[in-house]
């Protein structure tokens, strides 16, 4: 058991470089698994995750070789494919259901602990479900198991999402590539991390039109090649060290970020008083004055990131003013609160609401990772709270955040890990 011990009051300046995004290259490691052959991953992020992902793999009769300070994983894929994933794993990571979709296409049966993973909401699969019904698949759950199978293979099919969720979207189009025929799923989540599976597919032979717009139609192929992809760089993480910037009053160079998949953070930052300026690494952000308040609304891509959520309610709560933080897509990811208000902050919730009035000075606490975005939360508000802000349950932010503390300190944080007795 470690935590992050974070003395605050230090101004963040300088330069980091943001890889491949989490929420990409576990997708893109599970898409190789639908072509035999050598899959050669780059800019893969050096994150726990992955290498969750890389064993998931290699039960299923995969080769990885996983090479995480290089950024690069090989993935060896059989032409006969095992087709359980086990709750020991699946459990770690609520990503190991990505293996749904590929494993169905190529092995016609497949078995998927029901997933575990981040503790924010209830995460159903119900669109996933009646999606692979659609294509004509079977799906039951059995002692903790969804298991699907299409033994006369899958076929192509029409299927409209009730939300734009991400994982589905992802699974209706993994399962479709090589199904028989024409499969158009609308109201498809068009998230940067989808537009690069897709890229991805078509790379190794998938025919997919309307890439990155709300309506997919896929041509199903009798089979695809392994290809090398680079994974498309972390809009997350890009936005946090871009907030890490602005509550610190500190000038941050992101090196490969991609300010385009981040335009209305970006936005708000802006609004907050931060500067923004697009150079030829990536993007610059730097703040020389207490940020004001801003108002959030989450919602599926192109809108705000849910995933940034607690990194701008960490910068509200230092803010001058009163901001209203809307939770539109998981409903626990208010949980973090708790902890947010141990280190002074003031912050009520209401349902899906949160009213966040900014104090002038946070102090600091011993608190605890709920999520992965909740610890990078309490991290931002650890860097300004004064005094030492501990956050424990550190495991969590390791699942997205590669090299975080070591980021941290060489922009001028006051950041080191510690073991907890017990
Ligand atoms: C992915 C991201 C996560 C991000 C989220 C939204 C990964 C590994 N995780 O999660 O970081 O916060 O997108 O951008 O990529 N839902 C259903 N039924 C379904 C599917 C989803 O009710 O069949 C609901 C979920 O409970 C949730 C909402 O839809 O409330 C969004 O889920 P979804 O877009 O699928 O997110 P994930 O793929 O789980």
């Amino acid at each position: 058991m470690e935590a992050l011990q974070i003395t605050g009051g230090n101004r963040l300046a300088g330069a980091v470089r943001v890889t491949g995004a989490k929420n990409s290259v576990l997708k893109l490691m599970a898409a190789a698994m639908l072509a035999p052959g050598r899959t050669t991953l780059t800019e893969v992020p050096g994150i726990l995750d992955v290498e969750i992902m890389s064993e998931l793999l290699r039960r299923l009769g995969c080769t990885v070789e996983l090479d995480l300070a290089g950024g690069r994983v090989v993935i060896d894929v059989p032409e006969a494919l095992e087709h359980r994933a086990d709750y020991d794993l699946v459990r770690r990571m609520r990503a190991s259901i990505t293996v749904l979709g590929p494993l169905l296409a190529r092995c016609g049966v497949v078995d998927v602990a029901l997933p575990g993973g981040d503790n924010i909401g209830s995460r159903g699969l119900d669109m996933h479900v009646s999606g692979l019904q659609r294509m004509g698949a079977e799906v039951t759950i059995e002692h903790g198991y969804l298991i699907a199978t299409a033994p006369r293979g899958l076929h192509g099919a029409s299927v409209w999402l009730d939300f734009p969720s991400v994982g589905a979207t992802e699974t209706i189009l993994m399962a479709a590539v090589t199904a028989d025929g024409r499969t158009v799923i609308d109201n498809a989540a068009r998230e940067p991390e989808i537009v690069d599976i897709c890229s991805m597919l078509v790379d190794m032979g998938a025919r997919i039109d309307g890439v990155g717009s709300s309506t997919l139609e896929i041509d199903g192929v009798r089979q695809l090649s392994p290809v090398e992809h680079a994974t498309v760089p972390d809009r997350i993480v890009t936005g946090t060290w871009a907030v890490a910037a602005a509550i610190t009053r500190g000038d941050i160079t992101i090196a490969n970020a991609r300010p385009e998949h981040l335009q209305i953070a970006l936005d708000k930052l802006t609004t907050a008083g931060a500067r923004i300026e697009v150079v030829d690494e990536g993007l610059r952000v730097s703040m020389d004055h207490r940020p004001r308040a801003v108002d959030i609304v989450t919602l599926p891509y192109p809108g705000f990131p849910t995933d940034l959520q607690p990194q701008f309610i960490a910068l509200n709560a230092v803010a001058e003013g009163t901001a209203l933080v809307t939770e539109n897509l998981f409903e626990a990811r208010f949980r973090f609160v708790h902890e947010l208000v141990r280190l002074g902050a003031d912050v009520q919730t209401e349902g899906h609401h949160a009213l966040v009035r900014g104090s002038e000075q946070l102090s600091g606490a011993p608190v605890e990772a709920t999520d992965i975005r909740a610890g990078a939360g309490l991290v931002l508000a650890g860097l300004v709270a004064e005094g030492v802000t501990s956050v424990h349950e550190v495991h969590h932010i390791d699942r997205g955040y590669a090299g975080f503390v070591d980021d941290l300190v060489r922009l001028g944080a006051s950041v080191t890990r510690v073991p907890v007795p017990g």
